[in-house]
């Protein structure tokens, strides 16, 4: 018999969700996609349009930011999801959640979402990833404090990021 009827070949392909808010997209966030992007097929980066009235930039605004940053990726695609993430995921065929975990901090309300998650559908598994430990302390809650406090910006966010901030709270 032919190899190829005897030996049987995985032709897995896995795309990972990496979701969240992204308001706006971090360094601690790009980091993470590119670290994502290494290890998956295809990576997902999906923004919540969610109705937070505490947004400081539009759903349009942020997917226009990740793609900007992101676009020398091949494999990454920025989308946007409303509703439960595991029927988005469902839907375009993940079989992986990416989340980061950037302290201890983290880990319970991670924790209790991978499980809910798994709970709802136990074929999506949750990877974490830690990002660099120069981002350990960065989220964009502060850079948004930050910004509308007129704080520097350097290091912690792309540099057309920190443009939009600045001219958003300007
Ligand atoms: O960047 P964030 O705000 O920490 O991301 C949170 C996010 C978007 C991953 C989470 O709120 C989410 O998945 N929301 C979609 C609704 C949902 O599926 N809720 C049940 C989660 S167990």
């Amino acid at each position: 018999m032919a190899a190829e009827h005897t030996t049987r070949l995985t032709m897995k392909t896995s795309v990972a969700i990496y979701p969240g808010s992204f308001d706006p997209v971090t360094n601690g966030h790009l980091d993470l996609i590119g670290r994502g992007e290494q290890m998956f097929d295809h990576l997902i980066v999906a923004v919540l349009k969610n109705v937070d009235k505490q947004a400081l930039f539009s759903v349009t605004e942020r997917v226009e930011m990740l793609k900007e940053v992101t676009k020398k990726w091949g494999s990454v695609e920025i989308d946007v999801f409303d509703g439960l993430l595991v029927d988005y995921a469902r839907r375009r065929g993940a079989g992986v959640i990416l989340r980061g975990i950037r302290a201890i901090s983290d880990y319970e309300y991670e924790l209790q979402m991978a499980l809910m998650n798994r709970k709802l559908e136990p074929r999506l598994e949750t990877v974490f990833m830690l990002p660099g430990e120069s981002y350990s302390y960065l989220s964009a809650k502060l850079v948004r404090e930050i910004a509308q406090l007129g704080g520097p910006l350097a290091g912690l966010v792309p540099p057309i990021v920190e443009q939009r901030l600045r001219s958003k709270v300007s």
